[in-house]
């Protein structure tokens, strides 16, 4: 982008020509619902372009420069609505009421025993069988001076997958002229329900179907881990990642030990663990959580946040049997995600800081993604 003039655009998806500032959501298909649902492509200053379906709030596509000024789309998805539908692990969304897992689907709060979907053997996984990723959300565009982006609204009701309350949750996406992509939660509640909102995209940052992920190298201000049982129920345990795989204090690259033979390794088959942060959850605060580079690009993610935990998952589930994209294969590992977030299965972990929002107060949680380049 070499002109001085432009600034923000808000584009119709396949078509430059929508006026800058209007907002001309593209049609995306309809659910087998028969609900409607459009894509939103944000573009900033860069050309950092964003595409975000009002259907889960999924990031379809996000394109991004390697060191030479390359765009390339950076996350993994699908070309239709009804690939999503027909089952997707969750690539690009949002997720709620509750991201990660509940054990066995059950949890004790104020004196009363409630009973949520079960969607993941014995648990509850990432909201239940049709959480926030499968919802359509109220979308509505905005521009900045110095950023764009898109308000998703969307009310569940009370007793929605065994949740008690009627929750409503706001999810604000921010592209900033920093290169900063933003997510802003907000959630109020009329009766005492758990809360753990977040966002589930899988990154490739050599570029979607380029390969697997293994020589991306991680950094995780991270001295301690939640440990889990076999079906990825945290143990209760807070582990120091010292002298284990599982220590990322040091930009590592995520293949240098993910096949040594370690019961977490094991059990994950991968790296499918809440990483405890060591500034996490410290308010107003971003402090850095992590750093991914990817050294073929020369691609680099900040990712900060206002939240204790971080779900690192090294894409240990794909198998090769769905086809992105432009028909791209998603083989073992060809993608991974870092999910800023309460610990798993609090609700049940007296010890792990709250998940509970009670009615009169505001849940609010930020998490930024940051895209540059190393040389
Ligand atoms: C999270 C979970 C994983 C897996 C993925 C989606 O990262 O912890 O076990 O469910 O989501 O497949």
């Amino acid at each position: 982008m070499t002109s001085t003039v432009r600034r923000w655009s808000i584009i119709l998806a396949g078509s430059a020509a929508c006026a800058r500032g209007a907002a001309h959501p593209q049609p995306f298909g309809t659910t087998n619902r028969g609900e409607a649902v459009s894509a939103y492509t944000l573009k900033n200053a860069h050309g950092i372009e964003l595409q975000v379906l009002d259907y889960g709030g999924i990031i379809v596509s996000l394109r991004v420069p390697d060191r030479a000024g390359r765009l390339d789309d950076v996350v993994l998805g699908f070309d239709s609505l009804a690939d999503y539908e027909r089952g997707s692990p969750y690539f690009g969304a949002l997720i709620g009421r509750y991201g990660n897992r509940i054990a066995r689907g059950r949890f004790t709060l104020d004196g009363r025993t409630y009973t949520l979907a079960t969607n993941n053997g014995l648990n509850h996984l990432h909201g239940g069988v049709r959480g926030f990723d499968k919802m359509v959300w109220a979308a509505a565009p905005f521009e900045h001076g110095d950023s764009v982006g898109l308000v998703l609204n969307y009310t569940s009701r009370d007793g929605e997958e065994g949740y008690p309350g009627t929750l409503r949750a706001t999810v604000t996406y921010t592209l900033t002229n920093a290169n900063q992509l933003i997510f802003d939660y907000h959630a109020t509640t009329d009766r005492a329900t758990p809360v753990n909102l977040t966002q589930h995209s899988y990154f490739n940052l050599a570029g979607d179907g380029k390969g697997d992920i293994l020589g991306h190298v991680v950094t995780l201000t991270a001295d301690r881990f939640t440990p889990v049982d076999s079906t990825l129920i945290p143990t209760g345990e807070i582990r120091s990642v010292a002298g284990t795989p599982f220590d990322f204090r040091t930009p590592t690259a995520i293949g240098a030990r993910i096949d040594q033979a370690d019961d977490q390794l094991r059990y994950g088959r991968g790296y499918d663990h809440n990483f405890v942060l060591n500034k996490g959850g410290t308010g107003g605060d971003m402090p850095l959580a992590a750093r991914v580079y990817e050294p073929t690009s020369g691609r680099v993610m900040d990712i900060s946040t206002t939240e204790p935990g971080l779900q690192f998952y090294s894409g240990n589930f794909l198998d090769g049997t769905l086809r992105g994209k432009h028909g791209v294969v998603y083989r073992h590992r060809y993608g991974f995600a870092m999910e800023t977030q309460h610990f798993p299965d609090s609700p049940n972990k007296p010890a792990f800081p709250s998940t509970i929002l009670r009615p009169g107060e505001e849940y609010r949680s930020r998490t930024i993604y940051r895209f540059g380049v190393q040389p």
